[in-house]
């Protein structure tokens, strides 16, 4: 089989990844407490092919933890239990990033430990259910809009957030910024109604992920911090608006002044969201010259089509990840994919997580 361009090794900010394929960030839920058990360290350790493992959502503060069961990264226990997965990884001579996720108001107080309170730009509530382990399906509240103190409170957690991956042992920090969580909520209109500084314009509402790229890249370094982002997605009751493709426009722009790794753009038209205009990512490609990561549905026909096109430079696999441990290697060898569970995506255990094959 000749070994084609996925599979070539990469230089991603001051690091050199073994091939150019990525393993999506993809929630587990695997955490009691909030603190990533033994599980999820073999679980990414089992994946160690990948040239990068991006990590599930994790949040940096206690009032960003609005799903079941999803980690932290805001306390010494759990620097603890990630330094047991970044091992694993680094021992399978792959590198890790994890994934910063505030949920914001896509959150449930039977979600949140005691004294965190649901936050977002503006009181408006999600308008869908959150899985809670107590009492089922239950709808996301009206959050409370965060008041200055609060934003610049929150931007302080994602870089100390940062900081403490660091002392993980993480190769870097992916700043959530996709799918309707804190972040975007900030960036989309549906949910950022506010007339301060942080509302309204197109730089104003891009202000609070600049100023966490920023203060954070500071601190660990622009090549430890990259960003994902998810332009006309729905997800999360996000919806698209006239200004969306100057929106990321100045986005990148900014984020290319700053100099961090990548940029990570999310198509989930191949989970029935709505199509992703080739005319946005186009813009984010031409304004923003560090690594370009590319995800969603793809397969590895598809994703050598995308690199050698320049349309992106590595590529992120999500689902086909989950059951197949082995990912790289099948593709190489053009084996047949196990099909995922998706009844077990969610559910705590090891059943769906660590007992897909690993050969
Ligand atoms: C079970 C599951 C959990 C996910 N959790 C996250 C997440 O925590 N953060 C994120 O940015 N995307 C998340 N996603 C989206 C994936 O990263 C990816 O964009 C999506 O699955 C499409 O890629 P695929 O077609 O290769 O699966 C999740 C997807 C799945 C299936």
């Amino acid at each position: 089989m000749p070994k084609t361009i996925l599979f070539d090794s990469y230089k991603l900010g001051s690091l050199t990844i073994k091939n150019r394929v990525v393993m999506a960030p993809m929630t587990r839920n695997r955490s009691p407490n909030n603190v990533p058990d033994h599980l999820v360290a073999e679980y990414y350790g089992q994946r160690a092919e990948a040239g990068l493992i991006i990590t599930e959502g994790t949040s940096p503060s206690a009032n960003g933890l609005g799903y079941a069961r999803i980690p932290g990264l805001f306390n010494e226990e759990h620097v603890k239990a990630w330094h047991a997965v970044t091992n694993k990884v680094h021992a399978g001579k792959s590198h890790i990033f994890v994934q910063l996720m505030h949920c914001g108001r896509a959150s449930h107080p039977d979600n949140l430990p005691a004294k965190a309170k649901i936050i977002a730009p503006s009181a408006i509530a999600l308008g869908q259910d959150i899985w809670t382990d107590t009492k089922g399906n239950q709808p996301a509240p009206v959050p409370e809009a965060m008041s200055e103190k609060d934003i610049e409170d929150t931007i302080h957690e994602f870089v100390k957030s940062a900081e403490l991956a660091v002392k993980s042992g993480f190769d870097g920090v992916e700043i959530h910024g996709a799918n309707g969580y804190l972040v975007d909520q900030f960036l989309n209109t549906a949910s950022n109604q506010r007339t301060d500084r942080w509302g309204g314009t197109i730089e104003n509402r891009a202000r609070f992920p600049i100023e966490i790229a920023r203060q954070m890249a500071k601190k660990i370094g622009p090549e430890k911090v990259g960003i994902r982002l998810s332009p006309y997605g729905a997800f999360n009751s996000t919806q698209p608006d006239a200004e969306m493709d100057r929106l990321y426009e100045y986005l990148a722009k900014e984020l290319n002044k700053l100099g961090i790794v990548y940029i990570h753009v999310v198509d989930h038209s191949s989970m029935g969201a709505p199509a992703v205009p080739d005319s946005v990512k186009k813009v984010i490609r031409e304004n923003f010259k560090g690594t370009y990561i590319l995800s969603g549905g793809y397969d590895k026909e598809k994703a050598e089509a995308d690199l050698e096109a320049k349309r992106g430079d590595i590529v992120a696999f999500g689902r086909p990840f989950i059951s197949n441990p082995r990912l790289v290697s099948k593709m190489l060898e053009d084996a047949p994919l196990t099909p995922a569970d998706q009844t077990t995506f969610y559910t705590p255990g090891p059943k769906g997580f660590t007992d897909y094959p690993v050969n």
